[in-house]
Parts: structure tokens; sequence; C-alpha cells
């Protein structure tokens, strides 16, 4: 056997152990909205690009807090107030580990959107100039191209785009050429919510930082499906959410370089991100406080520790290797229907189905699909720009989570099938 011949069968091998032990059925056990029903079927979840389901430590973890601990953090010296302050700075600890950051460097926000709202108004308000150049690609999100129309606007910067090939992976090519010596911004996303392309980032902070840009991650699709390391990677900020990584709502991430935090102004102001007040002049807290005005979301980052802890129990390569096995379950079986065209077929990409069918309304097939208990989202996915670039107004789309099975796979077919024949 040549080395080549080795190393796919070793991979392979690795693959099926990690398959043999991936207990979706246990795992699906711990999340209680999917043992219920959606217009009296059982239901099927296939949204989880928009928002995840909470596993019943998750939410048993919100509880806990305000049954045990609830003060408020930073503030008070007395006991309850010094508990609920540790809880919260070991939260931080956790993330900061998840993604292989120091702690200094984790702030907590709301979610990717303000993360990305957050540098966009502090580093980008603040250090870039006239005629200097942000990149960003086709393929991003409304929260990753308005911020920086915004400061493009404001500070007279101009904002080019990198092109997108027709399998949906970004035109390397052209990204090169746009990069030059005015560059001072790329802020690119790491997978794609609607095309699920997962950007071979290394390479592309590699090439900023050659011409002396910084790099943001929009990390929204990524945190949950891949591991991160931002030091490996050496991205200057990566920003994901809680809420898609088996997470409440409202409590977000956005990592940022030590050195860059210390020199960007603060974000919001009030309470404790101050050092000292006087009608005369205010100084800031150091980092990361000085980027979290107003009472900090203890609970959430409580609970995102907890839905960062419950992930890697399971582990994030097992996660990805099984939504990756479902996924092309789904295209082999949806690819061939008629009048099906895909949207997203790069080789390296994450679990999302995204496609449109000729002559029907992904509108009125997203009801017919819900009538039969299954979730899946239609429409532009805030990124209508990638959609421009497809021809298309609206798609639907399917994508998959660690608790979804082969059986959900075979449900969603059975049921579009079914939705199809009305048309
Ligand atoms: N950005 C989320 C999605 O793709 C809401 O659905």
């Amino acid at each position: 056997m040549n080395r080549a011949t080795f190393v796919v069968d070793f991979r392979c091998k690795a693959m099926e152990q990690i398959k043999s032990r991936y207990d979706v059925e246990s795992y699906r056990k711990d999340f209680p909205l999917l043992h219920t029903e959606m217009n009296g079927k059982p239901l099927v979840y296939l949204d989880n690009a928009a928002t995840t389901q909470k596993p019943q430590v998750v939410i048993d973890s919100i509880v806990e807090a305000y049954t045990t601990c609830n003060a408020n953090v930073h503030r008070g010296v007395y006991r309850l107030s010094r508990e609920a302050t540790e809880r919260h700075e070991a939260a931080r600890a956790t993330v900061a580990k998840f993604i292989g950051a120091d702690s200094r460097e984790i702030l907590f926000t709301r979610g990717t959107t303000e993360s990305l709202n957050l540098v966009a108004s502090t580093y980008g308000m603040e250090f870039l100039q006239p005629r200097d150049e942000i990149i960003v690609s086709t393929m991003e999100h409304h929260s990753n191209i308005v911020p920086w129309q915004q400061v493009a606007l404001r500070r007279g910067c101009t904002l080019r785009v990198i092109p997108i090939h027709d399998d949906g992976s970004l035109d390397q090519e052209a990204y090169r050429s746009l990069l030059t010596e005015r560059t001072r911004l790329v802020s690119i996303a790491h997978v794609s919510n609607v095309l699920g392309t997962i950007n071979p980032i290394r390479e592309m902070i590699a090439e900023a930082h050659a011409v002396g840009a910084v790099v943001v991650i929009d990390g929204a699709q990524g945190a949950a499906h891949e591991v991160v390391d931002v030091k490996e990677l050496d991205c200057d900020f990566y920003a994901f959410s809680g809420h898609k990584l088996y997470a409440p709502t409202g409590i977000g991430v956005l990592y940022g370089k030590a050195e860059l935090l210390e020199k960007m102004p603060p974000y919001q102001f009030g309470g404790e991100m101050i050092e000292k007040v006087t009608f005369e002049q205010t100084t800031f807290n150091t980092i990361p406080y000085k980027f979290e005005a107003g009472t900090p979301n203890f609970v959430g980052s409580v609970a995102l520790a907890k839905a960062i802890e419950y992930v890697q129990g399971i582990g994030l390569e097992a996660i990805g290797a099984h939504e990756k096995h479902l996924l092309r379950m789904a295209v082999d079986e949806v690819a061939p229907l008629k009048g099906v065209r895909l949207i997203g077929t790069a080789p390296n990409k994450e679990a999302v189905l995204t496609f449109v069918v000729d002559g029907v309304h992904p509108y009125d097939l997203v009801l017919l699909m819900d009538q039969q208990g299954i979730a899946l989202r239609s429409g532009h996915h805030c990124a209508e720009p990638l959609l421009d670039r497809f021809g298309v107004t609206s798609t639907l789309r399917a994508s998959f989570a660690l608790y979804n099975t082969e059986a959900d796979v075979h449900a969603f077919v059975a049921a579009l099938r079914r939705a199809l024949s009305f048309f």
C-alpha cells in the first residue's frame, strides 16, 4: 500500500469509527422541543442555520443561575454578587479556551451582528481613512455588508467585493487581485449561511496580512460546526452567536487580538466600561470590560459556557462528520427531483442545502412543508446580493445540526416529493 492510499484508508477508517460512536438517538433525547409536534405531525427541525434547539442542560442552567446566584456582576462585594461574577468570568474562560484565545480577548455581545457592528463602529470608524479600501465577499450576510458600507460612506472609503464562482466558492484569484496597499480591512464569512461554503480563511487571512490589512471573520455559521483556533488562523477578529451553538439568544462573542482591542475606542458608554468619571473627563476600564457597557448578560454567558461544554462532550469533529453525512444523503435525493436547482455545490461545505424549484415559489413550498411538520427556511436569508448573483429572489434552505437523523432526511424528502406533486 503506498502512502497516499494508506492515508486515505486511515482517514476513512477514522471516519467510520467516529460514525459508529455517534449516538444521535441519545443526543436527541437531550432536546425537549424535538419531541413535539408541528401542525399535528412530528417536528422535523431543519432550520438550524437560523437558530438551533437547546439541550435540557442549557435550559436548566438558565433556571439554576436565576435560582441560585442572581446578582449584578462586577458591582457588589457581597457574596452573591461575587459568585455571579466568578461564574460570568469562568464562562469567559470557557469561551476563550473553546477558540484558543486569552480571556482578555473575549467580549460578550448580543450576537454576531452586534460583534461585527462593534468592530465597524470602533476599529472601522477610528482607523480607516478616506480612500482606504475594505474587502467583503459576494456571499456575506447583510450583517457583514451594511456595517462596512456605513463605515465606507462616513469615512470616504471604498468597498470592494470578492466575486463568486457558479459552485458557490469564492474566486481566490480575484481576491488576490483586489488586495493592494490600499486594502486596510477584509471581512469575510467563515461559512456561508446560504451556500454552506467553507472559505479557506487561513490562506485568505495570510494574504490580507501580507498587504497590511486586518481581518474580521464572521463565524456565525462556523463556530458550531468547525474547530476554531483563532491563534492558528491568526485572524484579528472572530465573531459568533450563542444561539446557533445550542445556547440562548441574546449572547454572542467577539474575539479580538489584545493589541487591537487595547487601541480601539469603546463601543458604548456607561456602567462597567468606565474607570473614573468626572464632569471634566472620563477614563476607561481595561479590556475586555472597556467594551462591555451596562449590566452584562450574566445568565446568557453561563448558559453559553454550558452549551460549549455540551458540544465539546460530543466533539465538533464528530458532529461535523455526522451533519455532512446527512447533507450527502439529502443532496442525493433532492438534486435529481424535476425542476430542482441546487445553489451552493462547492466541494468544501457545511450541511446547508439550498435550492429552488422551477415554477414554484419557495414561500408556497415552505408552507406545504410546514403542514407536514418540516421546519425549513425560505426567503433571501439576509443575503440579497448573493441571491442576485444567482438570479433568484428567494430560495428554500434545509440546514442540519448534531441532533438530526437519517429519518429526518427521509421525512424531509418524502414531504418535498408530496409538496411538489401539488404543482
Ligand atoms: N442568519 C440567520 C440565517 O441564516 C438568521 O437564517
